[in-house]
């Protein structure tokens, strides 16, 4: 029965004939409440390969109240740890952050304390009401203007955008990429969120649909959301998880519309 199992999850993924890229995982080992020793990272590059990524962007938390920011040079060396096994396994992960978005953003920024994939970067907010002002919207004008680009992580996970999805147009508007979590797409972060996250393929709102996996149980919800995503629609899954993704990881955030 297992190898059966193994045999048909084998050609759904041979079935396609273009490779994934995740644009947030929490791959790098002992930096945040991801990955916790290099074995779990190597695990993920395993998980990964056997559903067809060949490209992530490492994303720890930064600028974060509960977690270290390290200097550059720890992620570098947690990333160097696993260069061989990226090789065995045929994926590439390159080092990004999750950066949250508080009052000390901006100026972070400035100083370059922040990792980014290119001229793209991906930040949370905290989850409280009243996170979507005029003053954000100017910030995220302000960086399109220095065609320097922001994604913003899970917007379908906030309260206000669960109470208010449109209050996501203006900040779309003025060039902010949406990533949407799979998981949110199965329910993992409960039915308003898997509402809206359906609802952002559907009506175009989400550019790119990543894993945000922190532990290795995640790749089989992960596996479940992008075999719901590819039956519901193979054009949105391409776009999705393969070619915009990918400009991210290539550094061509530009050229996602
Ligand atoms: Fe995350």
């Amino acid at each position: 029965m297992r190898w059966f199992n193994f045999l048909k999850k084998r050609t759904i993924q041979q079935e396609r004939d273009f490779a994934l890229y995740d644009t947030h995982s929490h791959i790098l080992w002992g930096v945040d409440d991801g990955a916790s020793q290099i074995e779990d990272s190597v695990a993920f590059l395993k998980a990964y390969a056997r559903l067809g990524y060949q490209g992530v962007v490492a994303t720890p938390h930064l600028n974060h109240w509960m977690f270290e920011t390290f200097p550059f040079d720890v992620y570098e060396a947690r990333l160097a740890s696993i260069s061989s096994d990226m090789e065995k396994e045929g994926v590439t992960v390159k080092i990004g952050g999750e950066v949250m978005c508080r009052d000390d953003f901006v100026s972070g920024f400035d100083r370059g304390l922040f990792l980014g994939v290119g001229d793209t970067w991906l930040v949370e907010f905290e989850n409280r009401p009243g996170l979507f002002t005029p003053a954000l919207e100017q910030m995220v004008f302000n960086f399109r203007m220095a065609n320097r680009t922001l994604i913003l992580a899970h917007p379908e996970r906030y309260g206000d955008v669960q109470k208010n999805p449109s209050i996501l147009l203006s900040l779309k508007e003025r060039g902010m990429l949406m990533q949407i979590n799979l998981g949110s797409l199965v329910g993992k972060n409960g039915h308003r969120a898997r509402q809206l996250a359906w609802m952002f393929v559907d009506n175009g709102m989400a550019d790119l649909a990543a894993t945000d996996v922190h532990r290795l149980s995640d790749f089989s919800i992960i596996e479940s959301a992008l075999e719901r995503l590819a039956y519901h629609n193979p054009e949105k899954f391409r776009s999705l998880v393969n070619e915009n993704p990918g400009h991210v990881f290539n550094g061509q955030s530009y050229r996602i519309a």
